[in-house]
This record gives structure tokens, sequence and C-alpha cells, in this order.
């Protein structure tokens, strides 16, 4: 047993508890109008069977907020079905799956361990496990990117549409004010952070960087510039293409961004269950990192590097410090940014005023993920904490950085130093881009 806790530990203690229920209330709305077979089949090989995501999210809850507080810790991912290293995503549906029934039953009943476990967790422990309630963080945080994970798989399902739980009406009309570069001068800045009680290891530690001056676009490239670039032949021309980017365009056959068709009328696209003309002025999503590199190489500009990318959200001239959202250091409401699945979908540029950072860029948080151009890889002297299947299995030149969350993000799972991962190949991601250039 880690230590006992003291009588002072009840506000975060309920905190914690209000966000484990609210987590898994958000998770079974999601899948609340799936039938039986919707959830066992494998709707792409990209990903895995719904069950299996919901059946992971309850077992990593086991493995990290019972077994390892009650006895010796292990620092790697569960053994067994839901194991992700044991079993690749393609290979999940062959997996002996429980009912949704079973699952469920299943889930609630670590659920009840888990809340027993919290109530002598000791929060104010030395432990970093425990300290500041970071595990209950990391357990949080999985579900929330796990219903993300969930929404791509909807989002690929073919066949009769997922029919999303829509409950906010759509988003007032945006601004051109942002179609404009902001202008960032050289100098040292400070990029990640020493927070142990969210943060991922991957976001530490605080380090200052120094950086040229850049310009950044002040909003993320809207689908009426991208549709300039597939207009121009921009998919037709091999010279605006990194070799692997030409290898991924001879491969996909591409011409324009997943989900969007032509139409005598024009581009459609496809939201879910909802098909309709592409919105001029909402971010580009669901391209790759090489069509967000060959865009940028066609406009005259190139992608940012992350820590760019992180300078222009969060660093403020006028008190040179830095902040964890755009706005502020407080998370995100319905009033800050497109997070939390509230619209089912990208809004347009400029529709939240207050989703502006200091220097001016709107929207680094929320709509679209942001392509950068940087590898994934460790800050100087990183630290696997608490487990290197999180991030340092991944460190390599393999995956680009990107950054700001998407429309489908919840907002507990994204900060301006909040790095997620993937290949440069991948587009059922809710993925757009923003451009950078020398000066
Ligand atoms: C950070 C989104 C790349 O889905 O592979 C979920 C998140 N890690 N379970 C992924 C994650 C373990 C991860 N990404
Ligand atoms: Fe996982």
């Amino acid at each position: 047993m880690l230590k006992r806790a003291d009588s002072t530990q009840s506000g975060l203690r309920n905190s914690i508890c209000a966000k484990l229920t609210d987590a898994r209330e958000r998770t079974l709305l999601l899948v609340a109008s799936l039938t039986d077979e919707d959830l066992r089949v494998q709707h792409d090989p990209l990903m895995s069977p719904i069950l299996w995501d919901l059946g992971h999210i309850a077992h990593f809850e086991e493995l990290w907020l019972t077994r390892n507080l009650s006895g010796k810790i292990e620092f790697s991912e569960m053994p067994g079905m839901y194991n992700p290293f044991e079993h690749p995503r393609a290979t999940r549906a062959a997996l002996p799956l429980p009912s949704l029934r079973a699952l469920m039953h299943t889930a609630a009943e670590i659920r009840t361990d888990t809340l027993a476990a919290l109530e002598s967790a000791d929060l104010h422990s030395d432990h970093p496990l425990l300290a500041g309630g970071f595990v209950y963080n990391m357990v949080l945080q999985h579900e929330y990117q796990h219903n993300e994970t969930i929404l791509q798989t909807l989002q690929l399902k073919t066949g009769e549409p997922y029919r999303a739980p829509r409950a906010v009406a759509a988003p007032p009309a945006g601004s051109d004010a942002f179609d404009r570069m902001v202008r960032v001068d050289a100098g040292t800045y400070p990029i990640g952070t020493d927070d142990r009680t969210a943060a991922y290891d991957n976001e530490r530690s605080r380090h200052p960087v120094n950086v040229n001056a850049f310009d950044i676009d002040a909003a993320p490239v809207t689908n009426a510039a991208y549709e300039q670039f597939i207009a121009d032949g921009g998919y037709l021309q091999p010279e605006l293409w990194s070799d692997d980017g030409r290898a991924w365009l001879a491969d996909s056959g591409a011409l324009a961004p997943k989900y969007w068709t032509a139409s005598p009328d024009g581009w459609l696209t496809r939201t879910m269950d909802v098909v309709a003309p592409i919105e001029p002025g909402h971010p580009v999503c669901h391209v790759c990192y090489h069509e967000a590199d060959a865009y940028a190489r066609w406009a005259g500009k190139r992608l940012p590097t992350e820590q760019e990318w992180e300078i222009a959200a969060s660093w403020d001239p006028t008190t040179a410090s830095s902040q964890r959202f755009p706005w502020g250091d407080a998370g995100p409401t319905a009033l800050h940014a497109n997070v939390d699945q509230l619209f089912f979908g990208t809004t347009p540029v400029g529709a939240f005023e207050r989703n502006v950072s200091p220097l001016g860029c709107y929207g680094m948080i929320g709509d679209v993920w942001e392509w950068t151009s940087s590898d994934f890889s460790g800050y100087p002297g990183f630290v696997a904490y608490p487990y290197p299947e999180y991030s340092e299995t991944f460190f390599g030149a393999e995956y680009k950085v990107l950054r700001g969350g998407s429309w489908a993000t919840r907002p507990g799972a994204i900060r301006n130093t909040f790095r997620n991962w993937d290949y440069p190949i991948r587009r059922q991601i809710f993925s757009g881009f923003r451009c950078a250039r020398d000066v």
C-alpha cells in the first residue's frame, strides 16, 4: 500500500471522481447508438473494433488505478487481450472480445475498485504516481484519447453512417481578419513544462530554444485556400512533393483530402452522417503530412517546427512569459474553442473570438490537429514516466508531431505543450495545418 490519505484531500478526490464519471458518460454516449455488429466488426484495418477500445479503456484503468496502487508497480502496458503491442490493430477483430453487456459489467466492477482505492490514496504523497493526482489524470487522458480514436473509426465506417449525438447548435460565422501571417522575433523562448500533475513525460522538461525570426499563419489553412491548391494542379505537380510524398501520392492516387468527393457543383465532404459542400471558411481537415508539406511548398512557405508552433500559441511578449492556452492559463470551455465533440465537425475560422494567442494566432487549440515539420523525439534530459510505451517507444523519424487538438479532443487532453504524433501518411485523424516561413 502506498501511504494512507489524510482528510484534507477530499476536494481533489471529489473532483477526480467527478471527472472519472464524466469520462465514462461521454464514452458511453458516443457508442450508445451503435449496434452489436458495429461494435464488434473492424471498420478499417487502421482501427480497432470499438469493443476493443472499450475493453482497453477499462483494463488500462484496472492496471493503473487498482493493481498498481495496491502492490508492486508494473510500469508497462497491461498483459493479455487488450495489450496494444501484443495485438496490432489489424488483428484485433480475431480476438475473443466479450459482448458489450459483459464488458460493461467488467468496467463497472473495475470502477468500483478504482473508487475504493481512491478513498485511501494519498494524493499529497511524494510518490510521483500519486502526487497531485497524476495517475488519475493519466488514466482520464487515456480515455479521452481513445474517445477520439473511436470517432476516427466512426468517421471511417461505411454503410449505415454514424448518427452523431449533437447537443449544440451550429457555431457563429467566422472572420477573414486572420488571413495574414504573424511575425515572431528571433530569440530564446521556453518550450515544454515541468508540470507533474497532468502533463505527459514527452512534454517535460521546460527548456529554452533559440529560434530565428519567422512568420506563421494567423489561422489554419482553410478549405477555400486548399481548393485553390487543388485547382492549380497541386496534386499533379511532382516538384511540389517530397520523395516520400510522391511515393504516397502514387500509392494512394489521392486528388483531394480524405472524405472529399467531386460533384458537378464542386467538392462535397462527409462528416459522419452529413454530406455537404465543403465550407470555404473552415480549416481543411483529413490531410496527411505530405499534403500539408506540398501545399506549403506551393504557397511559397513551409510547415512550422513544433517549437515555432508552441511559441506562437503560448508566448506573451508583453509579460515575457508563456501561457498554458492561447487565451490564458484556464482550460477550454465551449466559449473558447471548438473542442469536446460539441459540433461534430470543424467551425469557421474566427468563430471563437477568445481563441487568439497573445501573438495574434487564431485557433491554435481546437478544430483540427496541426501537422508540424518536427519528428517525434524526447526533449533534452527526457525521462520516460511512468511507462516507456506511452512516448519513448515511438521516438524517431517515422513519426511527425501534431499540435493543438481537434473538434473531437476532450478539453482535458489538450494544452499548448501537448504533443501528438502519427505517421506522415495518416489522414483518418482530424488533421489540418498552418504554414510558416523564414524572414
Ligand atoms: C498520442 C494519440 C498517438 O492513440 O496511439 C492511447 C494515444 N496511447 N493509448 C495513440 C494513446 C495509448 C496515442 N496518441
Ligand atoms: Fe491506449
